[in-house]
């Protein structure tokens, strides 16, 4: 593994950890939110049936996320993508059951909704609480990525009106975060000047520097139109190109086409494509996932100062904390700062050694 793939696999760890006690996503300012808040991750949003759940599988290569119609995704999902050595077994865990590895990931999908439905009930509520699962397999690359509810102008059935705000809101939280990547899905069968994702990106990254366009359904816009204003930068600018995907449709689904197939006939569409052929290479789930990565390093890299401070300074909390861990602390917790401490130290050492005219990508 090269040191910079290190790095995000420990970056990865560290947020993993402080996870447990830091209660991200609400507003509390300790160490353990501050260190999750200055370590970058990918914000997955768009409107409802946009195509963000097909997206994510494409990139982690799986099927295992709960879909319909309606509000599918109802709590964050902070998936945590691991990247294992060749030849090694692919597996899920949820921070939520610590000593359950899930090889079957149709059970993943299965508990992602009862864990949904413990949070909010079956009324179709949403809840800002996340979910938390990391996948460990030799196909993925090191992201962390977090799947969130599809932005809507209406509610449905059963929902109160209320929830059309309560959506943006916490879609909001996430997006307007500095360190927030932001993945805005739109689907190109609709006017990109009506996507709910580009609408979100454009207030809260109005240079587009931190804002990743995603253009899915290219296979379903009328015969004869195509994408290329898109595409190309010429309808909307965003710092970064834009990536067109081909996902499995509705009919796939229902077929069960498997996502190693579904990403080769993405790969030919792209491929033999008279609009899209001259720019295959820079198309695709495989690209963008290639695209994240690299980017999620290059964010690495430009904040290894900020971040090896904020690290140091929760070292020293940490040992204060443990110091003291005399007073009450559940067993768990006490545990919890062990494991980020000693990560903190490891991504401490790493970067010196990478800084001290280690060689860069060597072998670690
Ligand atoms: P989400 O609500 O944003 O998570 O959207 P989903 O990923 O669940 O997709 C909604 C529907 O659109 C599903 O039936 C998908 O099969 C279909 N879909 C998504 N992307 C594409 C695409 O690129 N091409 C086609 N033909 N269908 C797609
Ligand atoms: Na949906
Ligand atoms: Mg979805």
């Amino acid at each position: 593994m090269t040191t910079m793939e290190s790095l995000i696999g420990l970056v990865n760890r560290i947020q993993r950890a402080c996870t447990v006690l830091g209660d991200y996503g609400g507003d509390d300012n300790n160490t353990f939110s501050s260190l999750w808040e200055a370590l970058p991750s990918v914000a997955v949003v768009g409107g409802q049936s946009s195509g963000k759940s097909s997206v994510l599988e494409s990139i982690v290569g799986r099927d295992f996320l709960p879909r319909g119609s309606g509000i599918v995704t109802r709590r964050p999902l902070v998936l945590q993508l691991h990247k294992l050595e060749g030849g090694s077994q692919e597996y899920a865990e949820f921070l939520h059951l610590p000593r359950r590895k899930f090889t079957d990931f149709s059970l993943v999908r299965q508990e992602i909704q009862d864990e949904t439905d413990r949070v909010t009930g079956k009324t179709k509520q949403i809840s800002p609480i996340p979910i938390h699962l990391s996948i460990y397999s030799p196909y993925v690359v090191n992201l962390t990525l977090i799947d969130l509810p599809g932005l809507t102008k209406v509610a449905v059935e059963g929902q109160p009106e209320s929830i059309v705000q309560e959506i943006e809101t916490m879609v909001r939280s996430y997006v307007e975060k500095p360190n927030s990547i932001i993945l805005a899905i739109s689907p190109a069968n609709q006017d990109i000047a009506t996507s709910d994702a580009i609408k979100l990106a454009r207030e809260v990254d109005p240079t587009g520097e931190r804002t990743f366009g995603v253009l899915t359904k290219l296979d379903l816009m009328d015969k004869g139109t195509n994408a290329l204003d898109v595409l190309e930068g010429r309808s909307y600018r965003l710092q970064h190109p834009w990536v067109g995907i081909v996902n499995r449709s509705q009919a796939d689904i229902n077929k069960n086409v498997d996502m190693i197939i579904a990403r080769r006939k993405e790969r030919e569409y792209f491929a033999n494509s008279p609009d899209y052929g001259h720019l295959a290479n820079k198309m695709g789930s495989e690209y963008l996932a290639k695209l994240l990565s690299q980017h999620l390093e290059s964010v690495i890299r430009a904040r290894i100062p900020s971040i090896t401070s904020l690290i140091n300074k929760s070292i020293e909390e940490l040992e204060s904390e443990l110091d003291h861990l005399g007073r009450p602390i559940a067993l768990d917790a006490g545990a919890q700062l062990y494991t980020i401490l000693e990560l903190c130290r490891a991504f401490e050492r790493i970067f010196k050694e990478h800084l001290d005219g280690g060689r860069p990508g060597g072998d670690r």
